[in-house]
Parts: C-alpha cells; sequence; structure tokens
C-alpha cells in the first residue's frame, strides 16, 4: 500500500546509497515540487545539497523574502540570489512572448551556472521533475507543436559533467502534496497557485518594466489576499493579474486620470490541460475592482476574464 511515510523512508533510504558523500546543487523555485524534492535530499545528504533560489525580478510581491524564510525554517541550505536588475536589463526592449521568455530561461540559467561553478567538488544535479513533465516533456520533443517553450537548467549537466537526482519523477501532484505535509512543508506552501516560472513578466503585455512589475505585483497581492480572505483561493486552480498595455480614462475626486487596466483571471482545472473561467461571486469582484482601484496607484480600470480554455490559455502570453 502506498503511503507518503513508507515512500519517504524508502526514498531517503535509497538517495543515501545512491549519492553517499556526494553534493548536490539544486535551483529552487518556491514551487512545491522543488521544495519537497529538495526537502528529501536534506534528509538523505543534509547540507552537501547546495541549493539556489534566484530572485529573476518577477516573482510575486516579497515573494524571495518568504520563500527564502520558509526554506530557513526547513533547515535547507539554500542561497538566496537577487538576479533582478540582470533580468530587467535582458526583459530590455522585449515584447513578444516567447523572446521573453527565452531572455529568462537564458538569463535563469547563466545565473544557476555563474552560482554553481562557484562550488566545489559537485558531482549531481537536483532535480524537483515530477511524472506528468516526464510525459510532457516527451511529447514536447516529439512532433507536437510547442505551444509555449517551459524552461529547465540547459547545459550545465554536461558542461560540469553532472549527473541527474529527481526524486519526485515517479509522482503526481497530489502524491507530491501528500508527502510535502508528511516532511512538514507548511500547507500554505504546498496550496500554493500554479505559477509560471516566467513569473509576471507574462502577464504584463508589452514590455517588461520594473515599474510596471511593481504595479502587478501590488494587483496581484490584493487579489490573492481578498482571493484568501473570502476562502475562494482553494476553490479555483489558479488566479492572478495581467498588467494590459492599453491605459484608459477615468475620474478620481475631481481629476481625471489616464492610466492601466488590469485583468483578473481565475480558472477552475484538475491538470492545466483544458480550463473553465470559475464564476466568481460579483460581490468579490466588486471588492476586488475597488481595492485595486483605490489601493494601486496607476490603475483605473480592472476587468475579469471570461475565457476559458481552449480556446484561450490560462496565461496571457
Ligand atoms: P497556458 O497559458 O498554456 O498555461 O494555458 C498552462 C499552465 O502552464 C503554466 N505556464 C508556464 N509555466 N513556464 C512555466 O513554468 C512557462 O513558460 C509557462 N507558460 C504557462 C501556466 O501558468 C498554467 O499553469
Amino acid at each position: 500500500d502506498w503511503t507518503a511515510a513508507h515512500f519517504i523512508s524508502e526514498t531517503v533510504a535509497a538517495l543515501k546509497i545512491q549519492l553517499g558523500d556526494s553534493k548536490v546543487v539544486m535551483g529552487l523555485s518556491g514551487g512545491v515540487d522543488s521544495t519537497v524534492a529538495a526537502t528529501l535530499l536534506h534528509k538523505a545528504i543534509g547540507s552537501n545539497l547546495y541549493g539556489i533560489f534566484v530572485n529573476n525580478g518577477v516573482l510575486r510581491k516579497n515573494e524571495f523574502e518568504e520563500v527564502l524564510e520558509i526554506y530557513k525554517k526547513l533547515g535547507l541550505n539554500v542561497k538566496g540570489v537577487d538576479a533582478s536588475e540582470l533580468f530587467y536589463n535582458r526583459l530590455a526592449g522585449k515584447t513578444d512572448p516567447e523572446e521573453k521568455r527565452k531572455a529568462i530561461g537564458t538569463s535563469f540559467i547563466d545565473v544557476f551556472d555563474e552560482e554553481a561553478t562557484k562550488l566545489t567538488g559537485i558531482s549531481y544535479l537536483g532535480q524537483g521533475t515530477i511524472y506528468p513533465d516526464v510525459i510532457e516533456s516527451a511529447a514536447v520533443h516529439g512532433p507536437a507543436v510547442t505551444i509555449k517553450s517551459h524552461h529547465n537548467v540547459g547545459g550545465l549537466p554536461e558542461k560540469m559533467k553532472l549527473k541527474i537526482v529527481e526524486p519526485l519523477r515517479s509522482l503526481f501532484k497530489d502524491e507530491v502534496r501528500k508527502i510535502g505535509a508528511e516532511l512538514g512543508i507548511p500547507a500554505s506552501m504546498l496550496g500554493r497557485h500554479p505559477f509560471p516560472g516566467p513569473g509576471l513578466a507574462i502577464r504584463i503585455l508589452g514590455e517588461v518594466t520594473p515599474e510596471k512589475v511593481q504595479l502587478l505585483q501590488d494587483a496581484d497581492a490584493v487579489y490573492s489576499d481578498l482571493l484568501k480572505k473570502h476562502q475562494l483561493y482553494d476553490k479555483v486552480w489558479q488566479a492572478g493579474t495581467i498588467l494590459l498595455p492599453v491605459k484608459s480614462v477615468g475620474v478620481m475626486g475631481d481629476e481625471r486620470t489616464y492610466e492601466f487596466t488590469v485583468a483578473l483571471r481565475a480558472v477552475t482545472s484538475v491538470d492545466g490541460m483544458t480550463a473553465d473561467w470559475a464564476h466568481l461571486p460579483y460581490e468579490f469582484l466588486a471588492e476586488v475592482s475597488n481595492e485595486i482601484i483605490n489601493n494601486v496607484k496607476g490603475i483605473n480600470r480592472v476587468v475579469y476574464d471570461i475565457s476559458s480554455k481552449p480556446p484561450a490559455t490560462i496565461e496571457w502570453e
């Protein structure tokens, strides 16, 4: 019978045999998979696991600090690297979604490479790959058309001659969550919505600037806090705000405003492959709209996305 406790003890024992005194480097994302994988590795080899968590400048508000704090509480040996400036420089002038993805993917690899090569005696690269990733990656590399490219750590394994260790390779997401709970990872971390690797960069339509990131971080924080306050957060698969590249006229007091529009997105789904727009209560949407417009300077209009996937996608880019 499969139980989380059983999986943990077997996997940790197997990792101890496989890895011995080897050192493992791993990129952590703040997501469920990499956190659970790192915690298992930590149980097996302790501080021989070297985690690297990169601030790409397009994380959610306060996410870098909050996630590092959770890693610290879990006892993980993780270095936080704030590379926001580098990412903003590489994103400057780029408006095409795939070019933005590529800029973020290659910047991540560059930062990770630089940090990893500072470490000596590393022989493994740890990854939070789960079973659906294995399937998807087979599909992506086959004849299927890549609709949106997903990034991963690129040429490092060959360059540093690293072997790969992926303790979650046989698991589905719900199993990963159960193992995470058994490992003492906080529910707030395990229940987080999926968040794309390119982060808020693909929720800012057109060019990404630090000013726009801050606007969207603030709007996103209002939305996400209210979803939690009204017990709606766990009822949707994913939710977020999108900054549209248009300004429109509004009125605030007796001043005319000319500011940006934010779109709210929330979907229900089982796997992200298809999704329905979430029928959130009107009163709730009204509260989110008021809170964003009254508190986030630079936004004077909020709209709700009522498109399902297909034919729309969950993200706007
Ligand atoms: P779409 O927009 O294709 O998204 O309906 C499906 C799921 O994938 C996530 N997504 C990404 N995740 N890198 C990622 O790591 C990406 O480039 C990327 N694009 C979309 C999206 O958030 C949703 O959960």
